[in-house]
């Protein structure tokens, strides 16, 4: 039997780049809240997609000379692929490109121009493409946008518009929001937004007819809907919106939109009032969390201080990530980001406080008792302390929660962690070990150091997605640490008599080299060794099934070799046949979709856009590059 039903969301993300570490910061938590339910018994929603329309979609497309959908199509699964790597339990994932979504959203357009809150009129302004904004004048920095991460061109756009009312909704919403302390959470931003709207609001402009990638308005098919009136809508067509209606009644309204403080606006004023024209149900939170920065300010694509998560995964294991993201930073403020708080983390937290309990209570329980976890005997103060705290954990972790205090939450888990180190010094279970009298009190000890880490195991299952089984594993559990019931917690004296430890590998090694010290300067002598010579591509041609691979026939001094390179995107044969390129010659040979490639090309890249690099006057092929 379920215990309620809880849906819950995470933007759904722009296709148009590799995401980084930042996108991820929302995921993960959404994610965390998604599996928390989940185990306390909801009926759980998490649903997360893409947001594929707009102008600076179609025209990126058009750069990389594809079609828009099918441009959209590889980010999309480059973005699945990095949840999975995350181990992100998404229930649904919404495009925007769904038939289910484009009809939904038609719908609910055309409702709202049925009861006259959208009409039709002109608009003249200035229009931030990248944004997808339009801007008054005064708001303009220097004759650029204002939004701090961006700052690009605007252009003067005047086109016949729909608007939607959203004047006449302002006091409705202002009303809603007063009556509802937690509809927009954090209570700062909450603050901002009741500013905001008290200041006034003006009709939105919500088609477009300068482009057309775009849903288009059902009864007026030069237009199509604006970007954000198409995205947010997705909340409502995932859930089942007019093709489910027995999944909407169940989950919709939302429980909580997650979504990054710079689009609170959009979803605590133009949401909940399209909301109110369709209406349907507001959902009960919208939580805007801060951002995760680095030094030089937000990560973002034009400052180039992107930080790949699939890299820091690969180094640092996906619980390492998981874990820093959740706990470094309180969810609603910023954050800093950098490897080496990272590293400090994985360090302190994991290795030390966490990997030490479990090295420690499973290497004495070998020592001292064979192996196998000993029953406890009778409890004395300082095995009660602990037993309180684990109960203490348990319900911080769950006030946690209901808060969206991710952080606070690990913290709580790390209180027991801690603790639990403690009680071993104090109870210096090898002191014991030497006194047959006290061997019931080993037991004791070592059975309460094992029941600790158990609950440690159970309490993480929200937040890691290895280290959970990793340590119900080494303590010999059986059973599945993610299927024990939450309401049964703490559920102290557990283990069943005869368990026998396994011990493994260390759960986090200690990482020596603080990455934030690293030397990334090369010397001379590490340049050197790579073999740069030119060479002259002699002939070229495309690798069938694929459109960036080009096998190349290039001749570097007396030798010919075949190359295989991903330039296929940008150059024919003919462009590249005669020309003159860099080769790394002594590059390990590859086999590539099957082909031997020996070397690599240089070449210089932004986006989609490659340019290879070539000499500026004829030298003989072979020649040395240094
Ligand atoms: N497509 C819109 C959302 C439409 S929702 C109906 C969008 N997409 S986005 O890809 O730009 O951002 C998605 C989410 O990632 C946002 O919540 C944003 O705040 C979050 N983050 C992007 N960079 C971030 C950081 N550096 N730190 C924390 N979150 C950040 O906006």
């Amino acid at each position: 039997m379920k215990r309620g039903t809880f849906y819950v969301t995470t933007p759904i993300y722009y296709p148009s780049d590799n995401l980084h570490i930042g996108h991820a910061y929302t995921t993960v938590a959404a994610d965390a809240l998604a599996r928390y339910h989940r185990l306390i018994g909801r009926d759980v929603f998490f649903l997360t997609g893409t947001d594929e329309h707009g102008q600076k979609i179609q025209r990126r497309a058009q750069a990389a000379g594809k079609a828009p959908k099918e441009y959209v199509d590889e980010i999309v699964s480059n973005i699945k692929a990095l949840w999975k790597k995350l181990h992100i339990s998404y229930d649904d994932f919404i495009r925007t490109t769904d038939e289910r979504h484009m009809k939904g959203v038609q719908a609910i357009f055309q409702k709202i121009y049925e009861k006259g809150d959208i009409y039709k009129s002109e608009y003249e302004g200035w229009y931030c493409t990248p944004c997808e904004t339009f801007w008054l004048e005064s708001r303009l920095e220097e004759g650029k946008c204002p939004n701090p991460d961006c700052r690009r061109p605007v252009e003067w756009l005047k086109e016949e518009s729909y608007f939607f009312k959203l004047s006449k909704y302002q006091d409705r919403l202002l009303e809603y929001i007063e009556k509802n302390p937690d509809f927009i959470q954090p209570t700062t931003r909450r603050n901002e937004m009741i500013n905001f709207i008290k200041s006034g609001l003006e009709d939105l402009c919500v088609s477009r007819t300068t482009f057309d990638w775009g849903i288009p308005v059902p009864f007026d098919s030069r237009h199509v809907i604006y970007v954000w009136f198409d995205a947010l809508s997705n909340y409502v067509t995932a859930a089942g919106y007019l093709y489910d209606q027995e999944k909407f009644a169940r989950f919709w309204p939302a429980d909580v939109h997650l979504v990054g403080k710079e689009i609170v606006r959009f979803h605590t004023i133009i949401w909940p009032i399209i909301l109110m024209a369709a209406e349907l149900p507001l959902p009960r939170q919208v939580f805007g969390h801060g951002w995760l920065v680095l030094e030089g300010g937000k990560m973002s694509k034009s400052k180039g201080n992107v930080i790949d998560p699939v890299v820091l995964i690969d180094r640092y294991g996906v619980d390492a990530v998981r874990y820093f993201l959740l706990r470094e930073i309180p969810f609603g403020s910023d954050g800093f980001y950098s490897e080496e708080a990272l590293v400090n983390r994985i360090n302190a937290d994991l290795a030390n406080d966490l990997g030490n309990l479990l090295s420690r209570t499973t290497a004495m329980i070998q020592r001292f008792h064979h192996g196998i976890i000993p029953p406890a005997g009778r409890e004395e103060a300082l095995d009660a302390e602990l037993r309180e705290l684990a109960a203490e954990a348990v319900r911080e972790v769950k006030e946690c929660m209901q808060r969206l205090e991710l952080s606070d939450a690990l913290a709580a888990v790390w209180k027991l962690v801690k603790k639990a180190n403690k009680y071993i010094d104090e109870t210096a279970p090898w002191s014991l070990a030497r006194d047959p009298v006290q061997e019931e009190r080993l037991g004791t000890v070592l059975n309460y150091m094992a029941e600790a880490l158990r609950l440690v195991g159970v309490l993480l299952t929200p937040y890691l997605v290895e280290t959970p089984e990793r340590i119900w594993e080494q303590l010999g559990l059986s059973g599945d640490v993610r299927a024990v019931d939450w309401s049964s917690l703490p559920a102290w004296g557990a283990i069943p008599p005869g368990t026998r430890v396994r011990r493994g590998d260390p759960l986090f090694p200690r990482i020596n080299i603080p990455a934030g010290e690293e030397d990334t300067h090369v010397g001379l002598e590490d340049f050197q060794r790579l073999d740069l010579r030119v060479a002259r591509v002699l002939s070229a041609e495309k690798v069938t099934g694929t459109d960036r691979l080009m096998k190349l026939q290039v001749e570097v001094g007396d030798d010919t070799r075949q190359v295989v390179a991903g330039v296929g995107n940008c150059y024919r044969p003919e462009d590249l046949e005669g020309k003159m390129v860099i080769l790394v010659a002594n590059l390990k040979p590859a086999r590539i979709r099957g082909l031997e490639s020996r070397g690599m090309l240089l070449a210089a890249q932004e986006g989609d856009r490659i340019a290879l690099l070539t000499v500026d006057r004829e030298l003989p092929t072979g020649s040395k590059v240094s």
